[in-house]
């Protein structure tokens, strides 16, 4: 079973991420970790912190001579900014009350729930640990879902279809592995990661609207998987359905407020007739259109994975929102911490990590072994036996 958690607060030392279930002898590679981290930490519309940190991940177990050896796999990023924040997230009780509390909850954030739930009185205490810094682990951990992946020659990507008003309506029951790979490429090389050169423009407005009037975007983003084999994930059971997982895992990401599958809403306007992607034979099964995003009855049906998510504006805001001072119970504004403006692009990123993590697990369920040779054995005989 492969499985993951994260620890850590925001300003804290660091974050920590444990894995276990990685089959032995895969290659793994630092300096892809890295350019995960990275592409995560770019875009359009972020605020001050992407300048300061730079992340990096260590290795603390798990991995010898640049290969997994099957014990759990323990990653540490630090965080650069610790050196300010050494008083404020102690651990030595000495410290406390050194550093003022926050006690003004902002609305659209886990600071008022947070308090009332974990019965604290400074609202820091929430916002370090629900605060989405924690999702440069899950990238890190993503980046090794997807190493193992690539194996397999399963590729993950993303790009950005809506920034506020900006959008484009993209029929993706059309594209093809190579059209995704394609649109990855160019998003790749985009400030808002959008391949559509007029729409990237038209993004970077409106973000550079938010900037001039104290607001925040939010909007949508593709994520894709190619070369998926036939069978991830089951129908037998509710939990183990792959696009249940796969929309929970999305949910799970900060201000996540929709995940669509395929034509996903769309498809409601539709008749049956139109949408259906009807089966072929030719020495193979195959499909021409890809309107249910490549999962049927919860499993992959051998099409590409076809993910859309939807974030809201970035809740904290340079101009001001009401909200009630949790000591006094007075009428305040919301507390305003440096804050990005906009991060679907850098959403777009941990949407392919969570991803690629929901089918290295489904694939591991799949074809499950010890090793990666093991792996590969079972993998080789099912697309030579069966597909
Ligand atoms: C990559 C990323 C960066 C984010 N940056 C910020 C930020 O700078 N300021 C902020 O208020 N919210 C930011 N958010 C959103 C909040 O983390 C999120 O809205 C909040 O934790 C409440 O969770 P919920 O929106 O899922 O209910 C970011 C989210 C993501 C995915």
């Amino acid at each position: 079973m492969l499985r993951f958690l994260t620890a850590g607060e925001s300003h804290g030392k660091g974050l920590i991420g444990i894995v276990e279930g990685m089959p032995s002898g895969l290659k793994v590679s630092k300096e892809f970790i890295h350019r995960e981290l990275k592409r995560r930490q770019q875009g359009y519309g972020r605020g001050g912190r992407m300048k300061i940190e730079s992340d990096e991940v260590e290795f603390i177990s798990g991995i010898r001579w640049g290969k997994t050896l099957g014990s759990p796999i323990t990653l540490l990023i630090k965080n650069r900014d610790w050196q300010n924040w050494e008083k404020a997230l102690n651990d030595d009780p000495q410290f406390e009350g050194s550093f003022p509390p926050v006690t003004k909850p902002r609305p659209g954030h886990a600071d008022l729930a947070g308090l009332i739930k974990y019965d604290h009185s400074d609202i820091r205490n929430v916002l370090e640990r629900s605060s989405a810094r924690e999702t440069a682990m899950r990238v890190a951990i993503g980046a090794l879902a997807k190493q193992l992946l690539e194996e397999f020659n399963i590729n993950i990507g993303s790009f950005v279809t809506k920034i506020g008003t900006a959008s484009l309506s993209i029929d993706t029951h059309n594209l093809k592995e190579k059209d995704l790979i394609e649109l990855l490429n160019k998003a790749d090389k985009s400030p808002v990661r959008c391949p559509f050169e007029p729409l990237e423009n038209k993004m970077m407005e409106v973000i550079d609207r938010a900037i001039k009037t104290g607001d925040s975007v939010g909007g949508s983003f593709i994520v894709f998987a190619t070369n998926v084999p036939i069978g991830l994930g089951s129908y037998v059971h509710w939990d183990r359905k792959l696009d249940s997982r796969i929309a929970a895992a999305m949910m799970s990401i900060q201000a996540i407020k929709a995940v669509e599958i395929g034509d996903g809403v769309k498809l409601a306007d539709e008749f049956g007739s139109r949408v259906m992607d009807e089966i072929f034979y030719n020495g193979k099964f195959y499909r021409t259109t890809n309107h249910m995003g490549g999962i049927e009855g919860g499993m992959s049906n051998g099409m590409p994975i076809i993910v859309k998510a939807t974030m809201k504006p970035i809740p904290t805001l340079r101009k001001p929102l009401k909200s009630v001072d949790i000591i006094t119970k007075e009428p305040v504004e919301a507390a305003y911490e440096r804050s990005d403006i906009c991060a679907v692009p850098a959403a777009s990123i941990i949407g392919e990590a969570v991803i690629a993590w929901c089918l290295a697990q489904a694939f591991l369920e799949k074809f499950g072994g010890d090793s990666l040779g093991d792996i590969k054995a079972s993998y080789d005989f099912y697309n030579t036996k069966r597909c």
